[in-house]
């Protein structure tokens, strides 16, 4: 059996989950600036696609797992006019400065953050119309569990939408881009974050994670109907999106 590679951000004796938060509420006040620059500002495009996949279905009531700084959240709230969206993650650092986001954008009504673990998610089977997860995933410590998890609280009918990194693989672009992720790219994480680890362990992860239909075989093995996968920007990030049934 092919042992699975885990990639953890300090490579400590703690488990990857402690790791991740840690290093999140460490480079959170950096976060979105970074984002936005290490992307050049693509990233909000990404986000935006992969919040068009939820348009036909208007969903009312959405859970955004692993919310970070909340971006995706805001931008449903703006797109999607839900009732509600409650976005959870375990680094109250980042949740700390997405509640300042919403509440300067006017959601303080509609988006509502709490401190939780998408390995057990407090709320009840069939909560929600739609989960979105951006930028997420990669970092759960058990996926299965947490893909698991989100499946159980969807109600049926209801669509799940991951965005993720990926690998591009035409030359000579995949050459380039790693050049840059594997480079440069810690070096200025390095410079702004002050987390000399951070942006090293986003190429590293991003190397091992599972992609296409390696990701869209885990989402039918932990449930999910007619999974689908979007490449974008030759393939640096894709789209994952399946159902309930
Ligand atoms: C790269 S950030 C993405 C944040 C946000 N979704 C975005 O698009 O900018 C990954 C987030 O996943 C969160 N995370 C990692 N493991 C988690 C878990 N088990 N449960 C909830 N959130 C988790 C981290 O704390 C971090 O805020």
């Amino acid at each position: 059996m092919k042992e699975e590679t885990v990639v953890t951000p300090y490579g400590s004796e703690a488990g990857k989950k402690a790791q991740v938060e840690q290093m999140f509420d460490r480079i959170a006040p950096r976060y979105d600036l970074l984002n936005r620059v290490l992307s050049l500002g693509v990233d909000v495009w990404w986000r935006k696609r992969a919040i068009g996949y939820l348009k036909p279905a208007q969903p009312a009531e959405i859970l955004d797992v692993a919310t970070g700084t909340a971006d995706v959240a805001i931008l449903m709230a703006k797109i999607l006019k839900p009732q509600h969206v409650v976005g959870i993650d375990i680094a109250n650092l980042m949740l700390e400065l997405g509640r300042k986001k919403i509440a300067e954008e006017g959601f303080a009504d509609i988006i509502n953050l709490e401190t939780g673990d998408c390995e057990q998610l407090r709320f009840d089977d069939a909560s929600f119309d739609a989960v979105t997860v951006a930028f997420g995933v990669r970092n759960f410590e058990n996926l299965e569990k947490g893909l698991a998890e989100m499946h159980r609280v969807l109600r049926p009918g209801g669509r799940v939408v991951i965005l993720e990194f990926s690998k591009p693989h035409i030359f000579p672009i995949k050459q380039l881009y790693n050049a840059y992720f594997k480079y440069v790219l810690p070096l200025i994480g390095r410079l702004t974050s002050r987390d000399m680890r951070a942006y090293t362990y986003l190429f590293e992860s991003v190397q091992v994670f599972p992609e296409g239909n390696q990701f869209t075989e885990i989402l039918t093995k932990t449930g999910f109907q007619d999974p689908l996968c979007e490449r974008l920007t030759l393939g640096i990030c894709s789209i994952y999106t399946a159902t309930k049934q």
